[in-house]
């Protein structure tokens, strides 16, 4: 039995892409491995994929051959769409009578604005799914071997994000929780970020780590301090797409790979 029809059996059979329907897909974080089942059968019965920069290339190999690529991000320092633009072609090739997937990096409602684009496809009674994926949070701290939470060492896990609106954002109660703080797109910031933290109480010697470019042969992990980890995230010239861990959990790392680097690993 393939595992598709292992799935159809269990439920009501693998999702079919209806015309005039739109998937609004995770991608995960680079490793095809990562795709879910429902995102791979997207992929393959769409006719067209609307597919945001972070969208790995392995992933979009494994489109149907009747699948028209349209790219919807930002490249080459031209002027990416807006997300208004891009809502709209999406409703526009739903209405077109399309199998549109709507791809993005890792899950689409964590710091993907798929929540606008649900909410437009909602408002021109689009029909669309909402497909999940793994979201680059959770599989970069899996790459690193650092245990999102561990009983005994945290209870929660706070995701953030770097950059936005509100620059003078507040991090003092996030740090008064005590727990992991898990920071998506914070490398153009990182030494304020890291800085409002200390100011806020966090002891500069908390460990931290940026997993850069998590499940793709550009993988990088660097383990450091709080207080070191921006100068040492330049030093070793780090780029994005990076996720960036604070907190106890990251000393964990050290204690899953040891001196052998057991973990196994076969997609980088
Ligand atoms: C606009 S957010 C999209 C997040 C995405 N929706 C998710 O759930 O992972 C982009 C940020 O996600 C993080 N990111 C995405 N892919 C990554 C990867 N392969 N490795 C490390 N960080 C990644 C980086 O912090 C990047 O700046």
């Amino acid at each position: 039995m393939t595992a598709w029809d292992a799935l159809a059996a269990r439920r009501a059979g693998v999702p079919v892409f209806a015309p005039g329907h739109v998937w609004l897909a995770g991608a995960g974080p680079g490793d095809p491995g990562l795709l879910t089942l429902d995102a791979l059968a997207g992929l393959q019965q769409a006719d067209v994929i609307v597919y945001d920069a972070l969208v790995d290339p392995r992933v979009l190999a494994l489109a149907g051959p009747q699948a028209r690529l349209e790219f919807a991000g930002k490249r080459g320092g031209k002027p990416s769409a807006t997300q208004a633009d891009i809502s709209e072609r999406l409703v526009a090739l739903a209405r077109a009578g399309h199998r549109v997937l709507r791809l993005k990096g890792g899950d689409p409602f964590v710091f993907g604005r798929g929540g606008e684009e649900a909410m437009a496809l909602a408002a021109a009674d689009v029909p669309f799914r909402v497909i999940p994926g793994v979201t680059a949070g959770l599989a970069a701290l899996a790459a690193a071997a650092i245990p999102a939470t561990l009983r005994g060492v945290n209870r929660a896990v706070i995701f953030a994000a770097g950059h936005g609106a509100d620059e003078d954002f507040d991090w003092t109660p996030l740090v008064k929780a005590g727990q992991p703080l898990v920071l998506y797109m914070v490398m153009h910031n990182l030494e304020r970020i890291a800085a409002a933290l200390m100011a806020a109480g966090l002891d500069g010697d908390t460990p931290a780590a940026v997993i850069a470019s998590a499940t793709t042969p550009k993988e990088r992990i660097l383990v450091s301090t709080l207080r070191r980890i921006s100068a040492a995230a330049r030093e070793q010239k780090f780029e994005p797409p990076a996720i960036v861990v604070i907190g106890a959990i990251v000393d964990l790392r050290e204690r899953l790979i040891g001196e052998t680097g057991a973990v196994e690993k076969d997609s980088v």
